[in-house]
Order: C-alpha cells, then structure tokens, then sequence
C-alpha cells in the first residue's frame, strides 16, 4: 500500500527555558537533572527534519518561568482556520494559554477564542478527517468535549483515558491519516476501546513496550511518521503498513512527558 504526504503547517516553541520544576505527571521527577543544551539540540532536530520534509513551520517565542511551553500541542486547537486556544488544568501551565492568545491575534487568524473549559489541545484533541477524537480522564473535561462540537461544528468522540501514564490522549493514540489511527487499548476505558475497535478495526495496536516509550507521540503527514526511535515494534508495524517511520530521540523532553507530538501543534487552514 503505497501512502501519500500532504505539506503540513506547524507550530512550535524552542525550548529555551527548559526544565522539570515541579511534577504534574507520572513522568516528571524535578530531582532527575536536565540538560537544556541537549533538549535545545533535540528540538532542533525535530524541526530542521520537518523543514527537509517540506512543511512550513512558525515558532512562537518561549517565555522564562514556563518551563512545559515547548509542548505546543497543548496550547490550542486549529481547524479550518478556527482557534481554540487552551485551559491548562494544572495552574503551573495556565500563562501559557495568554502567549497562544496574543500570536493567533498578531497572525491574522479572526476566529480566536479561549475556552471556558478545561482542555489541553491537541494533547487530548487529534483531528481525525472530519472529526475530533477526544480525551478525557485526567486533564480535558468532559464538558469540553461539547463546547469544542459546537465550535467547530464537527463531531467529537469522547474517549475515555484510565492509566496515569497515559495522562492525554496524544500519549496513547495517534492519528496517521484520516482513516487511520494507532493506539495503545490499555490506556482507554472498556467503552471507549469497543468504540476504537468499532471505528477501526484494523488499527494498528501499539504493545505495553512500545507506549511506554512514548512510541504513540507520533505526528504523521499521511506517509512519513516521526516516533521515539525507542518504539522499534511500531516502527516495524508501520512499515509493514506502507508508512515510512523516523526515528527521534528526544530523550530529554521524556523528563517532562513528552515526546514528538507534544512538541507540534498542526495549524489547519480553513
Ligand atoms: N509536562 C507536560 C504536562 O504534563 C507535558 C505535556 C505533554 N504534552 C502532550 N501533548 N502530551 O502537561
């Protein structure tokens, strides 16, 4: 099966004022060291290949004392121009969602709104074709889930996380293309994996080791998948399925929970 790459639009926030301050998720130790160095030249890798590989990426400015703000899915969702910025759950990350606010604005999009509810963007929200795969369990609420149907005027599929690991739906499923998905059923209620099976049943299924090194924090541009080079059984299962996987270490990001996904926020134009 022969797959195709569509030119795809970024965002990202250079990880200047990286570091694991305080703990928000089962992966942040702030008595382990970082290395801001060595998270800036990962970074740097992230974006240079989405450059090689042809899309466009804006950065929007980092701010001191907020230290989680290279994970720009978090900030906001965009769809067909539409933004929807962020609510952190977490009251450490809460000034990021002015930052999101103001670039939108100063970047021409007219549709820009915060959220009354709590969700954490495309963490917990993975546009897949015409509709929204959406989380919940440990950060979005689930009354978000309507407000962003009405928002966007498509349909939101509620998905139910359960393993603290696994704390935003981007941690446990990715979207390769608009009919395909990998996951991780462990991470997901009884309910909500029966509706993931009933909606692709021939997902590729993610094994324990391969979630556990973030393997699911993948971003695909319908042909390339970029993943923690760590995941070696989905990197052979996407191939098999015609994908053409890469490899990235981003091990210093993995001190905060987060790998490549966390790092890129798709910006969709109308
Ligand atoms: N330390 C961050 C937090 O717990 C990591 C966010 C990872 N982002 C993601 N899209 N999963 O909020």
């Amino acid at each position: 099966m022969s797959r195709t790459a569509t030119q795809r639009h970024y965002l990202m926030v250079r990880p200047t004022y990286f570091d694991v301050e305080y703990s928000i998720n089962p992966w942040m130790d702030p008595k382990k060291p970082t290395y801001t160095e060595l998270a800036l030249a990962q970074w740097e890798w992230l974006h240079d290949l989405y450059v090689d590989l042809g899309h466009r990426v804006d950065l929007l400015e980092p701010v001191p004392g907020l230290p989680d703000m290279v994970f720009a899915a978090n900030g906001a969702t965009v769809v067909n121009g539409q933004v929807l910025v962020a609510r952190f759950h977490h009251m450490q990350r809460a000034g990021e969602s002015d930052a999101y606010l103001e670039w939108f604005r100063a970047n021409g999009y007219r549709y820009v709104r915060q959220a009354q509810w709590v969700n954490e963007g495309e963490g917990d929200y993975l546009v897949a074709g015409k509709k929204i795969l959406a989380g919940t369990g440990f950060r979005t609420n689930p009354e978000a889930h309507n407000e962003s149907r009405e928002f966007f005027g498509c349909p939101v599929i509620g998905l139910t996380l359960i393993d603290p690991r696994y704390y935003h739906l981007d941690t446990a499923l990715a979207v390769l293309d608009d009919e395909t998905v990998m996951y991780y059923p462990e991470a997901f209620s009884e309910d909500s994996r029966l509706v993931l099976k009933e909606m692709y049943p021939d997902a590729i299924l993610a094994s324990e080791r391969d979630a556990a090194v973030f393997g699911l924090n993948a971003v695909s541009d319908g042909k390339h998948v970029v993943l923690p080079q760590a995941a070696t059984g989905l990197t052979a299962q996407l191939r098999e399925h015609g994908f053409e996987p890469i490899g990235a270490d981003l091990s210093e990001l993995l001190k905060a929970g987060g790998s490549v996904k966390c790092c890129t926020l798709e910006l969709r134009a109308g």
